[in-house]
């Protein structure tokens, strides 16, 4: 299949690229490289820089290269972010995705899926959670990508359109080739591991009082290639119909749990500090993937913290400026 990516050269995006490639689609990338990096681009896909506020840019495309289905990852990302700029992301995420839809449809591609997130269960009822959970979006970021969601359940309605809403938990890990390198980081296990590169002095872990096994807060890390495969499983499901699905690990991990591991695999001995809470951080979010597994069989295929920890610590050690090199 001919598959736009957008973000192609941004984390996830280009291991998806990646995984599609040998899967054997045909893709290309629409990237204004913002955060992404042109050497991230597998040399196969075809890349087109541009940005997804520019309509003519993506007419251009949709008419230069005719995909016949997308899966949008391009977005501003960062909640903390959103909460200082929230036009960002309720204005330039929700038009930059509209405009994307908008060419679209007028090109006849008629199938999508959208890089959705865990940011939309800010007070979960029930752990781990899944797709009947209540949508409480907990920032302008978690917000934009809910608002994304119901315009896909209205042109699906309205157009035809098929579509998957694909909501991640904690992404983590890398490739052999391909791996994060965010500017500022804000994940976790990136920021171990520049302590372990001696890029850092330090770890800080906000708030150790929380009602979890050690007090560390529990997130749900699933691996990049493994959410590159569900979009690979969803994206072959869509004949048969638009769906949503939540995913994660299973389990959940602890903050002090991913230092251990990365002190275990680095061999550095990671010193950690712990600092005041962060507003707003629940104490464990934890993703069911029930149904992703039950209705397209995805089984992730790196699920426990050490092999994630060691392919992120295999590449930034390749790779210790990430992509600047
Ligand atoms: N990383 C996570 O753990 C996580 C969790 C949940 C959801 N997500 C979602 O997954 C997607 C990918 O996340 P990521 O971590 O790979 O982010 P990323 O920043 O590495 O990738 C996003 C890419 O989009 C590009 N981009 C941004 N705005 C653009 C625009 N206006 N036009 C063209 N390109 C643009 C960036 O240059 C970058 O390459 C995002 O939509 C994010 O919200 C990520």
């Amino acid at each position: 299949m001919k598959v736009l990516v957008t973000g192609g050269a941004g984390y996830i995006g280009s291991i998806t690229v990646e995984q599609l490639i040998q899967a054997g689609d045909e893709v290309v990338v629409f990237d204004n490289l913002y955060q992404g990096h042109r050497a991230a681009v597998h040399p196969a896909a075809a890349f087109v820089e541009g940005d997804l506020a520019d309509r003519a840019a993506i007419d251009a495309l949709m008419a230069a290269h005719r995909p016949e289905a997308i899966i949008h990852f391009a977005s501003y990302t960062l909640v903390g972010e959103s909460m200082q700029k929230p036009f960002l992301y309720l204005g330039d995420n929700i038009r930059n995705g509209l405009n994307l839809l908008e060419s679209a449809t007028a090109h006849g591609v008629h199938k999508f899926i959208l890089s959705s997130t865990a940011n939309l269960f800010d007070d979960p009822e029930r752990m781990p959670i899944d797709e009947d959970e209540r949508i409480v979006p907990g920032s302008p970021y978690g917000e934009s990508k809910r608002i994304l969601e119901r315009i896909l359940y209205w042109l699906d309605r309205t157009m035809g359109l098929r579509y998957a809403c694909l909501r991640y938990f904690n992404a983590s890990g890398a490739s052999a080739e391909r791996g994060e390198d965010h500017a500022p980081e804000a994940h976790l296990i990136p920021l171990v591991l520049q302590v372990a590169l001696g890029q850092r002095a330090d770890i800080a872990i906000f708030g150790d009082d929380y009602p979890t096994p050690d007090g560390s807060c529990v997130r749900d890390y699933v691996h990049v290639i493994d959410l590159a495969q569900a979009h690979i499983l969803a994206l072959r499901a869509l004949d048969q119909g638009s769906r949503t699905y939540n995913l994660g690990n299973g389990q959940g991990f602890s903050v002090k749990e991913v230092i251990q591991v990365a002190r275990e695999v680095t061999g550095h001995p990671i010193p950690a500090r712990v600092v005041a809470r962060r507003p707003g951080d629940p104490a464990v979010l934890v993703a069911s993937s029930d149904k992703i597994r039950r209705e397209l069989g995805w089984s992730p295929q790196y699920a426990d913290l050490r092999s994630i920890v060691e392919s992120a610590w295999q590449w930034h050690l390749a790779h210790p400026r990430g992509y600047a090199e």
